[in-house]
Parts: structure tokens; sequence; C-alpha cells
């Protein structure tokens, strides 16, 4: 259980966020998993250039590189001179070695009576098809091409048939409406779409080409359009640009040798991948070839333990984030790694769905996100007791912090209570894995993401640029590149010295509020925009939801400030309880107690709402902005990002009702 340790709130006086959870749960790592680790001890004593030099030999250069890294902040440059391709990488070499009947992907649609084993070599023949389609449609080196489409088998066979070309790729997710979709077609430049007609979601279908046809009237660079038939839907094609994916294929050779792999400079253009801003239009993520390569394929290597001979590795992610782009696409398939690829969501038909999945294939190693968890959490622990988790022997979280009570009940509930679990902290910008456990040799803690990957040179600073000793919290800021580090935001180099490198002159700063604690593990603190101010205090939200997530019958929980005429700020808590749990006012009492005894009274909520769901982004972040509006009873922000725009509709008026009744 977490602490009532009062004390543990006295930290150095600099700090920029005080911090006062105390978690004492150790998870050191068995002897037996030690010693089969990809990771063994000096991996942290490698020299940065010989780390670097020699984990770029996982991949396969067409000319080897001559200069490891430039730098000159803000830009970074990795592997300079060599020429290499992405899809060589990630599917040809793997063939060429004899591993052509490896599994790559096995496909699960949402109908679960669709299962589709796709080997390395069905990966490479879909490809060549593809990529030969694309050909005609005169996509070329430096075309560039949007991917809008669900998780169907032609989006991974899309991604990379563009890389094979050398035509740089921007996967637009597919919960995304027209005018996202259209702003980024025109910021990119794309002339070509991939889409599919409909998509499947939870029994039914999108139609996604419906929102391709209005997203282009706004999009007029894009001139051809290739649809994927997923579900046969009805759909409009409009003649001259649109043509189905088969029609596109029709006739054309699958043999590699008709569509050589394109080779690629290190530094030419891979993909973009669009982060949404709190406002202003979203930023076009800059990432090129080399360095993004070695870096996912290193860090999937070692921070998952990756075997591809014994491994069945399943991101449940969707590929339209960069977490799916790094750790479902490129870094496993470089490795040669079996994944699954499952099209639905977690509770469809059912609530066991992910954990019939697991047994299905014997699923080894599973990454998902908090939010995915707590889902579980809140539907209870007996779908997971339905089937045989054995498989399973790591575990890992990405995306927001997680809260302890999360990570104790993923440990318990999945992992068995033997499964090592990597909470790995990284961003659209850092393309690949920065902070994290790594399995074997890394002593865990709920919640705490550990330790710099090897070579990783992170900080906590203050307001003033000052170290924030062990204990206080502070400016997540990092010191030296890597080879995943995005190379700009696209078409804007102001903002991106403005975003990132402003706050701290040659020091790219995340973003994120951290703390280090006394063994120099790192503890995120969340985005440091959420950080509240109550009565002269700067408090996280982690913390404080943390604390109310320990309490037995929460599911999940949210913090917001809102202006108090005494404290200056007072918090606001939106809770989620597990199962039948009904939320009342000695409930709400208790709660408001349970915080007070485990962080402090400082914490103390002076409201909490509860609701049986959060707002949320559509990659499942807690959207705390606009619990700040629904606090303030203010009119709401900017809401397109949200994954389910009525749950924020129905938080307000629930929170109308609970202001009115508030003490
Ligand atoms: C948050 C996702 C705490 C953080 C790969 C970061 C995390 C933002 C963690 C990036 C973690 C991600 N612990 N917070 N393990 N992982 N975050 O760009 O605020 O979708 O800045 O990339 O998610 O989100 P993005």
């Amino acid at each position: 259980m977490t602490d009532a340790n009062q004390q543990g709130a006295a930290a150095p006086q600099q700090q920029a966020i005080e911090t006062m959870q105390v978690e004492e749960r150790r998870f050191p790592p068995t002897a037996a998993f030690a010693a089969q680790a990809n990771a063994q001890p000096g991996i942290y004593a490698r020299d940065f250039d010989e780390l670097w030099a020699t984990e770029a030999g996982r991949i396969d250069w067409f000319e080897p590189w001559t200069t490891l890294y430039e730098w000159e902040p803000p830009h970074a440059k990795w592997y300079l001179g060599g020429t290499l391709n992405v899809c060589f990488n990630c599917v040809d070499r793997h063939v060429e070695a004899g591993r052509g009947e490896k599994i790559a992907f096995h496909w699960e649609g949402e109908p679960a009576d669709e299962l589709v084993p796709i080997s390395y070599v069905d990966l490479q023949r879909r490809v060549v098809v593809f990529a030969n389609a694309l050909r005609k449609l005169g996509v070329k080196k430096g075309t560039a091409v949007a991917i809008y489409m669900g998780m169907v088998p032609e989006l991974p066979v899309a991604m990379l048939a563009c890389t094979r070309l050398g035509a740089p790729h921007t996967v637009v997710f597919g919960g995304f409406s027209a005018d996202a979709l259209s702003d980024r077609l025109v910021d990119m430049g794309c002339e070509v779409l991939i889409t599919q007609d409909e998509a499947r979601r939870r029994g039914t279908t999108v139609g996604l080409k419906v929102i391709v046809d209005e997203a282009l009237e706004a999009a007029p660079g894009v001139r051809a359009v290739v649809v994927a038939q997923r579900t046969h839907g009805p759909v409009a094609m409009t003649p001259g640009r649109d043509v189905t994916w088969d029609a596109a294929c029709a006739g054309l050779s699958d043999d590699p040798a008709s569509c050589p792999c394109e080779p690629m400079d290190a530094e030419d253009l891979l993909f973009l991948m669009y982060t949404s801003g709190t406002t202003a239009k979203p930023k076009g993520i800059v990432h090129t070839t080399g360095g993004y390569l070695v870096g996912a394929a290193t860090t999937h290597h070692y921070v998952f333990d990756h075997k591809p001979e014994t491994d069945v590795y399943w991101c449940a992610a969707d590929i339209g984030w960069i977490t799916g782009h790094s750790y479902i696409v490129y870094g496993p398939l470089a490795n040669g790694a079996t994944s699954v690829l499952y099209e639905g969501t977690p509770d469809f038909p059912d609530r066991d769905r992910w954990w019939e999945i697991v047994e299905r294939y014997g699923v080894t190693i599973l990454y998902t996100a908090p939010t995915a968890i707590r889902s579980h959490m809140k539907w209870g622990a007996e779908h997971a007791a339905k089937h045989d988790l054995s498989s399973l022997r790591l575990l890992g979280s990405v995306g927001e912090p997680i809260n302890p009570e999360a990570w104790i009940w993923y440990r318990e509930h999945i992992g068995g209570g033997r499964c090592p679990i990597v909470d790995t902290w990284w961003q659209t910008e850092t393309g690949m894995i920065l902070i994290t456990p790594l399995p074997g040799l890394t002593t865990t803690k709920p919640g705490s993401a550990t330790k710099p990957f090897p070579g990783v040179d992170v900080a906590v600073l203050d307001e003033a640029g000052e170290e924030v000793g062990p204990g206080g919290g502070g400016y997540l800021v990092l010191r030296r590149p890597w080879p995943g580090i995005t190379r700009g935001i696209f078409g804007d180099p102001e903002r991106f010295r403005d975003v990132y490198w402003s706050r701290f002159p040659g020091l790219y700063f995340a973003g994120d509020g951290a703390r280090i604690d006394e063994d120099g593990d790192y503890w995120l603190l969340g985005r440091v925009d959420d950080v509240m101010n109550v009565a002269g205090h700067r408090l996280s939200t982690i913390e404080i939801e943390s604390a109310l997530v320990s309490h037995p019958l929460v599911a999940e929980a949210a913090v917001a400030a809102r202006a108090d005429a005494l404290t200056g700020q007072a918090i606001v808590a939106f809770v989620t309880l597990r199962g039948t749990a009904e939320g009342s006012l000695a409930m709400m009492e208790e709660l408001r107690n349970h915080v007070a005894h485990h962080i402090s009274p400082i914490a103390k909520p002076a409201n909490i709402v509860f609701t049986p769901e959060l707002p949320k982004t559509r990659s499942g972040k807690i959207m705390r902005r606009l619990l700040r509006d629904v606090a303030e009873n203010r009119p709401l922000g900017d809401t397109t990002t949200l994954a389910d725009p009525a749950v924020v509709g129905e938080l307000q008026e629930r929170a109308a009702g609970e202001n009115a009744g508030e003490e």
C-alpha cells in the first residue's frame, strides 16, 4: 500500500512541483529471468558512441554510415552517409535469410472467426504487389502519401510499400474527422491517399470513405485514392481519382525483383506523425530513416526482452499512433518478430476478448496503456480469470503515468504475479522509449518508469534551470540526442524551437513533470500544464489520482483545479467506480479522507464528481484541460480531439448537480 507518510512531503527547497506520494513496494528481477535477459549487467556502463555504433548493426545498410551523429541543438543527424531501406530491413532480409515461413502477424478481425496468419513471405508478396500499384499511380521517392485506415492487414502493407519506394507517409488514425484528415493532407502536401470502404467497430461499421470524400473537398492536392474493401459496403467512387485496392493491384507482379527497395539516405524523411497541441494546428513530427529504425529496433529488443524464435508479441495500441509505428510495425518487424494484430476493441463481443486472444496465440509479451488497464479493472478480474494467461512472461505500459494500484492489478491479474512490468516513458517526438526498466536488471516500483535507457541523458530541473535534488519535482529535460529524436516540426522550424527548446535553451523540454527518488528512479508527474496551485503548493495531478485509485472501489480518477477565493485553486476530482459501486455523499467523504490520509490534507479534493466515463483523447489520455472547464463551469474549449464528445456533456450536468450541493 502507499504509505501515509506525511514526512515524505518535506522535499528540497527549490523543487518546482511538490511531490507527496511514497511508494515502498519493490519488485526485483528473478534470477531465472535475469539469466536469460537480453539486457545484461554492463549495459548501463556502455560508452555512448560504442552503444549506438554497435546497435546500428541490427540494421542492414546498403552503404555503411561514416559519422555516428551530428548535434547542433535543436538539430540532430544520425548515421550520416549511410543508406538503407526500411522495408528491406523489416521484410525482405528475413525472407532472404530463410525465415519466410515465420509468422509476421497473426491478424485477427473484430468478428472472432476472421483469423489470418501472415508470414514474412506473405507480407513480402503483399507489399511488393501494392508497391507496384503505387508506382503505377505515380508514387516515387519523395511522393507524400497519406493512410487513413483501421487495423487491417492492408495498413502495415501500405506503410511498408511506401517505405519500399522511398515515399514518406503519414498515417492518420481512423477515428479522426474529415477536418483533421484534410488539415494533415494539406500540411504534408499528400498526393495519394490510401483508405478503406468502412471500418468494423463494435459489431457495426463506420464509413471511412465517406469521411475521405468530405476531407478531399478541402484537400485538392490529393489526385488518387486507393480504397481497400474491408466490408464491401456501398461507397461512392469518383472516376479518375478513386480505385479499389484489388483493381489497383490487378495483374501486378509479387516478385520482389519487380520492385527493388529504394536506397534511402539515413536522414531522408520516413514519416510524419501529427500530434495535436492543445491549441493551434497539429504539429507534423518529422522522423527520418536510419536513426529512427535503429532506435525502434534496439529498444524493442532490450525493453521487451524480445526473442524472435519463441516470443509472440502483442502491442495492443493502434498503428495510427507513434506506439503502433515504433512497436507494432517498424521495431518488431525489423527484429523479425511474430506479433498479434487485432482489429477490434477490448470489450467486443465480450469483456474477455483480449484474454481470449492471449490464450489463442500464446502471447508472451503484452504492451498496452494505463487507460486500457483501468478499463479492465473497472470491468473486473473475472474476465481474465476465464482464460489461460500462463504464456505471458512480460508486460508493458505506455501513454500516461500508471497509477500504482493499476500497476499492481496488472501484475497480479494479468501477469499472474510472475511477469516483470516495463513502464515505458516516451513521446511521439522521441520516436523510441527513453525511460524504462530493463527486464532482468531493474528492480521495479509501481508507478515509476525507473531509469533512462542506456545512453539517454535525462534531468529534472526547477524554474531556474537548476537540477532538483532527489525527492523533488520539476521539469523533465533531455540533454543529449538519441537516434530516434524528431528532426523537427514539418515546415515550421520556429515552432519547433519555441515548443521544445526555448524553456531551457539547448535542452529538449518534454512538457512533462518528473521527480527522481533517492535510488535515481524517475516518477513521471504528468503534463506541466496540468499542475495545480493549491494554497501556494504546486501539485501534480497523478499523485492525487493515484491516491484515489488506491481505494478498493475506485477504477479511475482525474483531478483538475477550479478557482477558489481562499486557496487560489481548489481540487475537483472526477471518479469512476469499479463494477457496480455507486457514488454517494458518504462515498465522497470517504474518498476525500482517503486522499488526506494517503498523501496529504493539502491534496484533499474540495469536490468529487462521480462519472461512468472520463473524457479522453482518441489515444486514451485523460483530457484534464476539459475537466478544468467543467470544474470552472466554463464553456468547453476545443473538443475536437475527444474520443467521445458525449462524455463531457454528461459530466457537465453531473458537475452542475454536485456544485449545487457543495458544502
Ligand atoms: C505521456 C506516446 C508517464 C507523457 C508514446 C508524454 C507517459 C506523452 C508515459 C506522450 C509513461 C507516455 N509514464 N507518462 N510511461 N508514456 N506518457 O506523444 O505525458 O502520444 O509526454 O506518445 O504521454 O504521448 P504520445
